[in-house]
């Protein structure tokens, strides 16, 4: 089993390239279902859920090739016919999901083994099926399956009871060829929502108001195939820019959009790290003295839930008291024990978590308990005295590319061991 190693003390500098966001290449791959030909996902992040998902692809015979030399993704779904994808791989990674708005738009049926929950949460996905049944879809559930059928879908209102992102992704493209009108009411707003319309809409789709809380599709008969280039993940540029901060150091995240990056800047101010904002880069200098503040994650553009483990480690080391407010999941607090483990001051409450500033942390052995979470202990780790041992790191690797190397390039002193 790898673990991951840090030795805490080094001050960080450089810059670091940012990669495509995980987040928005999972539902695009799902998407490229709906085209009748081949798909190219260019600059594509080589992540383990991307593996999975196209292998999801392949189980309803897709054509999928990872290009790993030039960081692409082929996807040719023009003799791709009626399939179930293996319980295994869905259960594997829950974004396996996004295909069924495709596969029902496509088909006018699916059944697909139930998404389990994970680590931070039950992941229900209520409102993905309200959209489908809203649609015309048949929804029946059962044996550890759920399964849509829908002669025609129609094109109709939905109203989200909340702002979820992947039953905003499942609607919008289950609606693709519905007759019609659809209108998502209270829909997601994340950019990952966006860089999916676009990506449709390159393809022939008909897709209004993607960013906003309300999105309107117009059916059309088919799509064609498209080339795309994902949006920069603004989750791992906000995880080095706390590695910046917390290291009390200067570093500069490259290939970055600052508009999706807001409420991360707003709150590292608030802190009083300095940012300098250039044309796609942030120099992020943590040197100054930092102040608690306070969190409350939202949906976007509220402070990314994403973002909460990566902050709570470092309000760990900032004087004074930081209260998190974690709205969106009903269990992602799990890294406060292990960063408890590394002498950190964490008093959990419910949604809510009470961080008070300790002098220095402890270099530990610990654990990874979800992918955002393993992020933050590195990132505990670099600050702490000694040094860190991460096990679990598999749950990193679904969501960073080759991550101990790039903090390396920082100037970490950072390995990774096969235990
Ligand atoms: C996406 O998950 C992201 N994953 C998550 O990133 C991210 O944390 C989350 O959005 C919130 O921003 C991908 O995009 C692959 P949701 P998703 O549906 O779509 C409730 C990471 O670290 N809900 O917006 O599953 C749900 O219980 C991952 O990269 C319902 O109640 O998130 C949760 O409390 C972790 N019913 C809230 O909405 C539903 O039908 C947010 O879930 C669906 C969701």
């Amino acid at each position: 089993m790898e673990k991951i190693v840090v030795k805490g003390g080094s001050k960080l500098s450089g810059k670091i390239k940012i990669s495509a966001a995980k987040n928005s290449v999972l539902p695009i791959i799902a998407g490229s279902i709906l085209s009748g030909g081949r798909c190219v996902i260019e600059n594509a992040p080589m992540l383990e859920d991307v593996f999975v998902i196209s292998d999801v692809l392949k189980s309803v015979s897709a054509e999928t090739v990872i290009d790993k030399e030039n960081s692409r993704i082929l996807i040719d779904t023009s003799n791709i016919s009626y399939g179930e994808p293996s319980s295994e791989l869905v259960r594997k990674m829950r974004a396996s999901f996004l295909i069924m708005g495709p596969m029902i738009a496509r088909f006018g049926r699916f059944k697909i083994s139930l998404p389990g929950g994970c680590n931070i949460g039950t992941r229900p996905i209520d409102l993905h099926l309200k959209g489908l049944t809203a649609l015309g879809a048949e929804v029946s559930i059962g044996h550890g399956y759920v399964e849509a059928v829908a002669n025609r879908l129609i094109g109709n209102k939905v109203y989200l009871d909340f702002p979820s992102v992947g039953a905003t992704e499942n609607i919008m493209m289950a609606a693709v060829f519905a007759d019609g009108e659809t209108i998502i009411e209270n829909s997601a707003e994340e950019p990952e929502i966006e860089d999916l319309a676009k990506f449709l809409n390159n393809m022939g789709a008909i897709i209004e108001g993607a960013g906003t809380d309300t999105i309107k599709i117009t059916g059309v008969k088919s799509l064609r195939g498209t080339v795309h280039k994902p949006i920069c993940d603004r989750i791992e540029a906000g995880t080095f820019m706390v590695a910046g901060a917390i290291t009390r150091s200067k570093v500069e995240v490259v290939g970055v959009n600052e508009e999706h990056l807001k409420p991360i800047i707003a709150k590292l101010t608030e802190m009083g790290v300095s940012l300098e904002l250039g044309e796609d880069s942030i120099i992020v200098d943590g040197t100054k003295i930092l102040k608690p503040v306070d969190i409350k994650t939202m949906p976007y553009p509220g402070f990314p839930t994403d973002m909460q483990a990566q902050m709570m480690s470092l309000l760990c080391t900032v004087k004074g008291t930081s209260v998190i407010t974690e709205t969106i999941f009903e269990n992602r607090f799990m890294h406060a024990q292990e960063l408890k483990r590394m002498g950190a001051n964490i008093k959990i409450d419910g949604r809510s978590a009470v961080v008070e500033g300790v002098d220095m942390l402890t270099g530990s052995e610990v654990k990874a308990t979800d992918l955002r979470a393993g992020a933050a202990l590195i990132l505990a780790g670099l600050a702490s005295e000694g040094e860190t041992v991460i096990s679990d790191i598999y749950h990193i690797d679904r969501g960073y590319v080759d991550i101990e190397n790039k903090f390396k390039g920082l100037g970490a002193d950072i390995k990774r061991i096969e235990a």
